[in-house]
């Protein structure tokens, strides 16, 4: 086996997913625990179903609490370091499901902060511009204003700072530099970071003065942040926040996390009907050199881009998706016609997208809270 990095800087060669559950000491989420949320919500969605959210911490006790009448409350981010694409709607989409079936409340966090240390070349007004972009296309999904707060770090400082601080007394440099992999010229705001990120873990229960169960739903490369902020709870009198990971969204190019550094390896939400269409038609497929070896050999689409993207999100109907595997590995489909019939599919998200995320400019300011002035 290839050695494999995740940590939320790095993401480097193939992972290995049922790997990363031992290294990271996560669980499994089993059929018995879907099986434990359908109570709940009638139906299960397919991103759970297909083991795309495959893996969790605690999340049975987050079930144990609500059914005692203690419900908790959703938190996740984004680090608004460019424009969002398709990857990053995928796990906003399942957050939005379990808001929309628990009933929840959502904080979501925009890193300006973070990413304006990690990224050399933006300014902090970049990567805050890029968090009201961003924003747009969180609210787009069809969030409920009622229970959904978006907080930006460097406008929401007061109240993020006083708990970042409690948090930042209990990690010390030996233990960030073990887990993020830094060195001795990583910069300092960086060590911080983790606290920062670990604040919204607490808000509620900070606000409320009482334990407020949290549930983050996240991709599995930001789990060791919120390792810290487990181990740190406790000694802070609050509850640990329990998670729900997803793998990463497949990359067009074919490797396994989309980079939305290498813009045609991803579509973007902003993206023309007509440039997303050209990014499928030039994607990384399962197929075979020529037709002739197709129809005798078969596709591959375990590998395939477009089989994937499939998978992960256009395709929610699972006998169609067996369906069309069949057919691939039985020689009886080529590229072209699944690469038309993705294009489709995502023309009309993107038509309907771009709708939702113009008339979210509208109703921005009600999602977004403060405690200190903007810029
Ligand atoms: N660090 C994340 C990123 O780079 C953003 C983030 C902040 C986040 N808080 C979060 C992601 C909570 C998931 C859950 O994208």
């Amino acid at each position: 086996m290839e050695e494999f990095i995740v940590t939320p800087y790095e993401v480097k060669g193939e992972v290995d997913y049922e790997a990363l559950i031992e290294k990271f000491g996560t669980s499994r989420i089993t059929e018995e625990l879907i099986g434990r949320i359908k109570k709940h919500t009638k139906d299960i969605h397919f991103m759970l179903r297909r083991k795309i959210f495959y893996s969790h911490r605690d999340l049975d006790w987050i079930l144990d609490e609500y059914e005692k009448g203690n419900a908790f409350y959703l938190y996740t981010g984004r680090g608004p370091s460019g424009p969002v694409h398709l990857g990053h709607l995928m796990p906003w989409i399942f957050t939005k499901w379990l808001q929309d079936k628990f009933k929840v409340k959502l904080i979501f966090q925009m890193t300006d902060d973070e990413k304006f240390l990690f990224k050399h070349d933006l300014t902090l007004d970049q990567t805050n511009r890029y968090a009201y972009e961003n924003a747009l296309d969180v609210i787009a999904l069809g969030f409920d204003k009622d229970k959904t707060e978006i907080i930006v770090d460097t406008e929401y400082i007061h109240n993020l700072y006083r708990i970042a601080l409690m948090v930042a007394k209990k990690i010390n440099f030996s233990l960030v530099k073990a887990v993020f992999g830094f060195n001795q010229s990583t910069n300092v705001g960086l060590l911080f970071f983790t606290s920062m990120q670990s604040a919204p873990a607490f808000l509620e229960s900070y606000r409320k003065k009482k334990k407020v169960p949290c549930l983050i739903p996240c991709a599995i490369d930001q789990d060791p942040h919120f390792r810290i902020t487990r181990d740190v709870a406790p000694s802070l009198g609050f509850p640990k926040p329990a998670l729900i990971h997803c793998k990463f969204f497949p990359s067009l190019a074919g490797a396994d996390k989309m980079s939305a550094s290498v813009p045609s390896s991803s579509i973007y939400t902003t993206d023309t009907v007509e440039v997303a269409r050209k990014k499928v038609m030039n994607a990384f497929t399962g197929g075979k050199p020529t037709v002739k070896e197709q129809r005798e050999e078969g596709g591959n689409p375990r590998i395939c881009a477009v089989f994937n993207y499939l998978a992960y999100f256009f395709e929610e109907d699972d006998k169609k998706l067996l369906e069309r595997e069949k057919m691939c590995l039985a020689g009886e489909l080529l590229c072209g016609e699944c690469k038309n019939y993705l294009a489709d599919k995502i023309a009309r998200f993107l038509e309907d997208h771009q709708k939702k995320r113009e008339k979210a400019k509208n109703v921005l300011e009600e999602f977004i809270v403060r405690d200190c002035d903007s810029k």
